[in-house]
């Protein structure tokens, strides 16, 4: 039996028709990019987020972009985030002319260490991008607290998010949550698309024509912007796999609970720990091990596939080289580098196959001891 990382078919074929129809429409009404069906996607986004704008774009990396640009940030500004994210995050702030300022993690979340953000601001910084990493979302008070006492702003890196709560809520929290569909993700289109959630209506407006081209009317450019928009059959395939998402992210926890159980004190391996103030929806079941390398080869061997998020940390990353950091500048995010792996984690994940996983992994560091 085999056991995928991911299985975009498998999801496919329980909505194929809703799909079809959903495509289908599209074509008939010529709406290709932009549009109707992206308007109603980012009005059931906004609704699903309990927020008062969604701006539909056409990645995770434009709507990072988007709403730096549409806050002012850009040359000689900083902007803090973490560095054991996808390199998006960074590049989003490098693209506008601002300088990524990276602070460690929490060894136990993954996510940014807000006791460390302190001591990385400085007269430039004007704004801290926590990433929601795996699905868990960042300690949003202590981030915001810190944010307010120095004027900074907070933009949510979301794109693996989808979903999850915060102290029992959904919602933007900062002043942008940033969001991918890459087809992959919790809710993932069939190509690539992004949106940002915001309740700033200033800020919604200046996204909106940023993403568009600087214009709110065709031919007449306010601002120098650029072509981020989503498109047609995007919105479209999105309306449709939104209503599933509750149900999707439900079928998450479940595997993770079971990946739970079945690692339960197993020597050898750290499996992930949800915050209390969290609720996680394991976009990414990662766990940990000093023998990464050679489990991820064991396993291969037995048919089942895992992931590395991320094996290189971005300040030790060549585009990164500028920034002058070195080996030790974020030791903890280092040290996870090395040991997290990624195992198979998707809605239609059967028991027999997350028993197969668990076994493999135990027959492994038994092997091993
Ligand atoms: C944390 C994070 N930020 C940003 C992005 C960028 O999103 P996209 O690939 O849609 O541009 C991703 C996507 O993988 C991501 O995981």
């Amino acid at each position: 039996m085999k056991v995928p990382f991911l299985d975009l078919k498998a999801q496919y074929d329980t909505i194929a028709n809703e799909i079809t129809t959903a495509l289908q429409n599209v074509l008939d009404n010529s709406a290709f990019a932009g549009g109707p069906f992206v308007t109603q996607f980012e009005k059931e986004f906004a609704e699903f987020y309990k927020s008062e704008s969604a701006i539909g774009v056409g990645s995770g990396t434009s709507a990072l972009w988007a709403a730096l640009v549409g806050l002012g940030i850009g040359e000689g500004d900083e902007v803090i985030t973490a560095p054991n994210t996808f390199i998006a995050t960074a590049e989003a702030i490098s693209v506008c002319g601002a300088r990524p300022v990276f602070v460690d993690i929490n060894e136990q979340t993954y996510n940014i260490n807000p006791e460390l953000i302190e001591k990385a601001i400085t007269p430039r910084t004007k704004a801290i991008i926590p990433v929601h990493l795996y699905g868990q979302t960042a300690e949003m008070d202590n981030i915001i607290e810190i944010a307010r006492a120095h004027g900074l702003y907070v933009i949510e890196d979301a794109c693996q998010a989808h979903g999850s709560e915060y102290k029992g809520r959904i919602g933007c929290m900062g002043e942008a949550s940033c969001f991918s569909f890459y087809p992959g993700k919790n809710l993932g289109a069939y190509g690539e698309a992004g949106a940002v959630v915001t309740n700033n209506t200033e800020l919604a407006d200046k996204i909106r024509m940023f993403r568009d081209h600087g214009q709110r009317k065709k031919y007449y450019h306010s601002i120098v912007g650029w072509n981020a928009r989503m498109d047609g059959f995007q919105g479209a395939v999105l309306s449709v796999k939104l209503k599933h998402l509750t149900d999707w992210n439900e079928s998450r926890r479940k595997n993770a609970q079971l990946y739970n159980d079945l690692l339960v004190d197993v020597e050898g391996i750290i499996t992930p720990t949800e915050a209390d103030y969290a609720k996680h929806v394991y976009h990414i079941y990662a766990i940990r091990c000093k023998k990464r390398d050679a489990l991820i080869n064991a396993l291969s061997e037995k048919e089942v596939s895992c992931g590395i998020h991320y094996p290189v940390p971005l300040h030790l990353q060549d585009a990164y080289k500028s920034l002058g950091y070195s080996d030790g500048s974020f030791p903890v995010a280092e040290r996870c580098a090395g040991e997290l792996v990624s195992l198979p984690m998707f809605c239609e994940l059967t028991q027999e196959q997350i028993e197969k996983v668990a076994k493999e992994i135990k027959h492994f560091l038994k092997r091993q001891a």
